[in-house]
């Protein structure tokens, strides 16, 4: 006996049926891929990047901010000063900032900055993580004869240039770090995250 054609009607069922379980199958093995990329609300705030607004500060001071629980230093530094980063080179242990990870790409240049005036400093000595004291005096001083203004850790008396560059002598053995940042305009920068330009 000849095989009865199939049925139209229920061929049509059984294709949206299996639609629909494979449209829940989708929807049910979203959910704890979604959860698990999600980074959680307490991750979100130690990371987060942080908005400044640097309006206020004046060319030689320092401004602190805090970004993923650790002092951020803003600087602006003075003509003089920067005029003075050069001279020091041969007395420091990574003028050139050759060792990675302590600065972004965009900030591996003589200022250590994307602008000339403007640092941007993690605030924690390379050693042991003190945190160094500004010294933006360009003078002679207890532990410098020569000093050109930096910072100087009192914890084990390292000693860093206006660009975070470590000296020579110094336990330190790195330069202070630069983090991520980028302007958003001329007077306010967000820590923690890259130039556009940067990004891929
Ligand atoms: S922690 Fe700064 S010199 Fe030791």
């Amino acid at each position: 006996m000849a095989e009865q054609p199939a049925d139209p009607g229920r061929r049509r069922f059984l294709t949206a049926t299996t639609a629909v379980v494979g449209g829940v199958g989708v929807a049910f093995a979203a959910v704890p891929f979604i959860s698990a990329w999600k980074p959680s609300a307490r991750a979100v705030a130690a990371g987060a990047p942080v908005t400044v607004d640097i309006s206020k500060l004046e060319i030689g001071a320092q401004q602190i901010a805090t970004w993923r629980k650790r002092p951020v230093w803003i600087i602006r530094r003075t003509p003089a000063l920067l005029d003075a980063l050069p001279g020091e080179d041969s007395r420091l242990k990574d003028p050139d900032s050759a060792v990675i990870d302590q600065q972004p790409e965009y900030a591996k240049n003589e200022y250590r900055s994307i602008k000339p005036d403007v640092l941007v400093l993690i605030g924690s000595c390379t050693h042991l993580g003190c945190s160094p004291k500004f010294h933006p005096e360009m003078q002679p001083v207890a532990w410098d004869e020569n000093w050109k203004g930096g910072f100087f850790c009192p914890c084990h008396n390292s000693r860093f240039d206006m660009a975070g560059r470590v000296y020579e002598g110094s336990p330190a053995p790195t330069n202070l770090v630069v983090p991520p940042y980028r302007f958003v305009d001329d007077s306010t920068i967000v820590i923690g995250e890259d130039p556009e330009q940067e990004v891929a």
